[in-house]
């Protein structure tokens, strides 16, 4: 889908239909709209009159062959209040747009700006807004509707502006089709995406972007003595695979931070030995939505160019039962050399972010964040609103909060007191990988990956909830969302 900069009068726009948001309550027939009512010879105005143009949050007026206006069509889509419009809803009108033109067989059309957010920052989030609402999960459907947006022009920016904003546009383009990217891993079933196929897709993508990658087999793996990750992989026929993708800037000042970006992928997770129950048990294909963020991210910053050293870490394996899985009560010696009694194989995550978190160390990291699919417990606390945040040192939390703010992606902090340590203490060996019995799930198999992390500060992200979006949204396709990573590469951007 083409994305094109505009500068002539919207008026005079030759397009299938041109949109714009427009705002609730008396703001509804101001600036911009009531500068179109006179385009529709007062129907807006009669709209609004009627209660049935109200500018309430992505409710559509769609209005056809405007005596005014070259478009064939107007398309209202309400913003909400003004004063509590931000990139978050531009993106999701934008977002709602396309897909409801795109619906009607619509091929291309002009996005007119409100003006209510600066110019970088709004073209930015309409951009992404468009290319992740383009995105469908229809890949392995033979009857594909064979409806397309072909091109969208953003129109009504300062022409003065054109080449600050023209560089947003770039940079939305390369966030959000990073974040497909993802999604596309995301969405992938698990007998199309075996450890070992995503490690061939992460180093495809890392040739392409420019990235140097290593991909360790399970020799190597066995050969590192990652006991946790190992523990997880033995149950399957397919073997493990541990994927570090690097990210160097062209010059990096002495004592300059190295992030560590550690993703969850185990490709299914049947729950081992404790085995999960068959109902939903096909949505475990998205388990590996943490390490998939983690290698979108590293695509985005190939492009961007951040001033940080950035190590993509995604430890990958599916989650089995079978004759040689372990089983409850199994001990383990992860790569640190911590004793591990596995009290539940269902709990894999913690796991084989053990190993994969320590390694990370190893290779000097001084930042670490987790991503991972890690708990139910997280819907339970949070559903699928918010990501769960837990942390290790706040000003490193306080960060990323600030960058989750600053793109709109909904998290929310929970504690990390030394009580919970308490419940993972083991019997047998040093911890146990879950705790005993006492609620706060989350945050147990947080304080899990933190005893690997150690003083290194370090977030953990569960993305449990979030990862996945049951039903579909009117912005976007049902299916994977991509969370975390908006937020994730302007953290790193941030340095
Ligand atoms: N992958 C699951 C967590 C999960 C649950 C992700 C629902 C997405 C939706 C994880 O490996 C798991 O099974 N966790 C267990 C931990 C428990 C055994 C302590 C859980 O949440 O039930
Ligand atoms: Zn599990
Ligand atoms: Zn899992």
């Amino acid at each position: 889908m083409q994305i094109t900069f505009e500068t002539k009068p919207y008026a005079s726009l030759e397009t299938d239909a041109l949109v714009t948001p427009v705002f609730e309550g008396d703001d509804a027939l101001q600036g911009r709209v009531a500068e179109l009512d006179q385009f529709t010879g007062g129907l807006l105005k009669k709209l609004a009159t009627s209660g049935e143009l109200t500018g309430k949050s992505l409710e559509f007026t769609l209005l056809h062959a405007p005596a005014g206006l070259k478009a064939a069509r107007l398309l209202l889509v309400g913003a909400g209040k003004r004063d509590q419009f931000n990139v978050a809803t531009l993106r999701k009108v934008a977002g709602a747009a396309l897909r409801a033109l795109k619906a009607k067989s619509v091929k291309n059309f002009a996005f007119l700006a409100g003006g209510a957010l600066p110019g970088e920052e709004g073209a930015q989030a309409i951009v992404e807004g468009l290319l992740t609402a383009d995105f469908e999960t229809d890949k392995y459907k033979t009857d594909k509707k064979d409806k397309k947006i072909e091109s969208v022009s953003l129109a009504g920016f300062p022409e003065a502006e054109s080449a600050s904003i023209q560089k947003a546009m770039a940079r939305g383009r390369i966030i959000a089709e990073s974040q497909n990217f993802t999604r596309d891993l995301v969405n992938e079933p698990s007998n199309k995406l075996t450890p070992r196929i995503l490690a061939e897709k992460a180093e495809a993508m890392a040739k392409e972007a420019g990235l140097a990658i290593e991909i360790f087999d399970e020799k190597k793996i066995a050969d590192l003595k990652m006991g946790a990750l190992l523990s997880v992989a033995q149950g399957s026929a397919e073997p493990p695979r541990f994927i570090v993708v690097t990210y160097t800037p062209a010059s990096v000042k002495p004592g300059a931070p190295v992030i560590g970006l550690v993703g969850k992928a185990v490709t299914f997770d049947t729950g081992g030995v404790s085995i999960k129950p068959a109902d939903g048990m096909e949505k475990m294909k998205y388990d590996m939505a943490g390490g998939a963020t983690m290698l979108g991210v590293m695509r985005a910053l190939a492009a961007l160019k951040p001033n940080v050293k950035v190590i993509g870490v995604v430890p990958a394996t599916e989650n089995m039962v079978g004759g040689k899985a372990q089983k409850p009560g199994d001990i383990q010696t992860a790569m640190s050399g911590k004793t591990i009694e596995v009290l539940n194989t269902d709990a894999e995550g913690r796991l084989i972010l053990a190993d994969a978190v320590h390694y990370a160390k190893q290779l000097g990291v001084t930042h670490i964040v987790d991503a991972a699919t890690l708990t139910g417990a997280i819907v339970v606390a949070l559903a699928n609103v918010n990501v769960g945040v837990f942390g290790s040192d706040q000003a490193w939390t306080d960060k990323l909060l600030a960058s989750a703010k600053a793109t709109g992606e909904k998290m929310w902090q929970l504690p990390m007191d030394d009580e919970y340590r308490e419940f993972i203490k083991g019997s047998f060996a040093d911890i146990q990988n879950i705790g005993s019995g006492k609620g706060g799930g989350s945050i147990t198999g947080a304080w899990f990956i933190r005893e690997f992390a150690g003083d290194t500060p370090w977030i953990h992200l569960d993305i449990a909830g979030t990862a996945w979006n049951d039903d579909a949204k009117p912005w976007l396709a049902k299916g994977p969302t991509g969370v975390a990573l908006r937020t994730l590469v302007h953290l790193v951007s941030t340095f």
